[in-house]
């Protein structure tokens, strides 16, 4: 009977096998790379808008308060973008015949809201509040980064289930008053983490806060 396996089949067998192992290594390396990497993440990225809309401006240099265009930051789901009227409140009277604003007033006298591309997104099957977090004094710019030195949005986190996780673990060194969630500069606490943590852990008691209810699967997966 003829040998089925010579010594040479043998061993392009031995590669083969090395190669495959060595193929699937580095898919597994490319995915995980890649799923941490800013092009996974999306974190930094800028969108086109139909205005070219600076936070920097209208937050740092002109003082408006967050809650005035994101309107249900505390009552809803939802932190809901500016309708047009509440650009109008002011450009009605400023740079009134600008070409910039062309879309605004456009959107205004149509009757038809701007499209602005979404910066900041988790997937349909995950659900994320914003009340239920603001209202517990979890800051904005933990999440969406210092806006006020965005002259145009970009994503400042990963929004992976690990990063919702990494605090929903421990969240009380991200709390602060309810107040003053919208506040991005913070130093005066910064420069004292001892307060910052009494006030945390008092935070946890007054609000209930169970770190091991916030990682059960059915908190975010409903
Ligand atoms: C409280 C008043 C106020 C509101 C509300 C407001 N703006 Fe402005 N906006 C200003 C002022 C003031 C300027 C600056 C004019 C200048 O250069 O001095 C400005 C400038 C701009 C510019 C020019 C680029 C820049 O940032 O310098 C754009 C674009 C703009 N606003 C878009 C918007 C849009 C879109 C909205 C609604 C989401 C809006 N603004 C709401 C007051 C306002
Ligand atoms: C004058 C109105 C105005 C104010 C004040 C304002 N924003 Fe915005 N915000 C907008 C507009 C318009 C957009 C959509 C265009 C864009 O992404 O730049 C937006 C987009 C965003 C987005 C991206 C949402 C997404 O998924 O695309 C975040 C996050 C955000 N704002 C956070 C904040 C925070 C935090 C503050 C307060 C520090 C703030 N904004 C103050 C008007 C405003
Ligand atoms: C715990 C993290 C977290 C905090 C705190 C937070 N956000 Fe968000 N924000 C998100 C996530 C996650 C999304 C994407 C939600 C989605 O895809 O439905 C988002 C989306 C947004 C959007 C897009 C439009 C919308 O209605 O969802 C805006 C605007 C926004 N946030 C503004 C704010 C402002 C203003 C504050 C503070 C008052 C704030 N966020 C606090 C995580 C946060
Ligand atoms: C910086 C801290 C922080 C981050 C980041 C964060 N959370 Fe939370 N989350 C909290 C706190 C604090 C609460 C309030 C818990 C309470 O009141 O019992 C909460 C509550 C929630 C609740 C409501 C739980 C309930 O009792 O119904 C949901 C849903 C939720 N988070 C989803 C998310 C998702 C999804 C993400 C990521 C996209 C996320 N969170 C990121 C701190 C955080
Ligand atoms: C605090 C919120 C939160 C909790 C709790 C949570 N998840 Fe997630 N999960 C997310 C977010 C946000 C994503 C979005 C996908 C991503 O990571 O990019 C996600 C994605 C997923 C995915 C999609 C695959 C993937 O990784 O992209 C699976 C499967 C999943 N979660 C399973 C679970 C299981 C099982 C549990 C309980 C042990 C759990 N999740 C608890 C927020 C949460």
């Amino acid at each position: 009977m003829a040998q089925i396996f010579t010594a040479s089949a043998d061993t392009r067998l031995r590669a083969s096998l090395l190669a495959a192992f060595l193929c699937i290594f580095l898919v597994v390396l490319l995915v995980g790379g890649y799923a941490d990497s800013s092009y996974g993440t999306l974190v930094g990225w800028v969108r086109d808008q139909p205005v070219p809309f600076s936070h920097e401006h209208h937050v740092a240099g002109l003082g408006i308060d967050c809650r005035y265009c994101h309107t249900s930051t505390e009552t809803s789901a939802h932190a809901g973008l500016p309708a047009t009227h509440i650009c109008m409140s002011c450009h009605s009277q400023i740079w009134t015949g600008a070409t910039m604003l062309a879309p605004i007033r456009h959107s205004l006298a149509a009757n038809v809201p701007l499209q602005w591309n979404r910066v900041s997104r988790v997937p349909d099957y995950v659900y994320f509040n914003h009340s239920v977090h603001v209202t517990r004094g979890v800051p904005c710019v933990t999440c969406h980064g210092r806006v006020d030195q965005m002259p145009l949005m970009s994503r400042a986190a990963p929004f992976q289930m690990q990063w919702c996780l990494d605090c929903h673990r421990n969240p009380a060194p991200n709390l602060r008053p309810p107040a003053e969630v919208t506040r991005m500069d913070w130093s005066d606490w910064d420069a004292h983490p001892e307060r910052h943590k009494d006030f945390g852990e008092l935070a946890m008691k007054t609000y209930g806060i169970e770190p091991a209810k916030l990682t059960q699967c059915n908190i975010c997966h409903r």
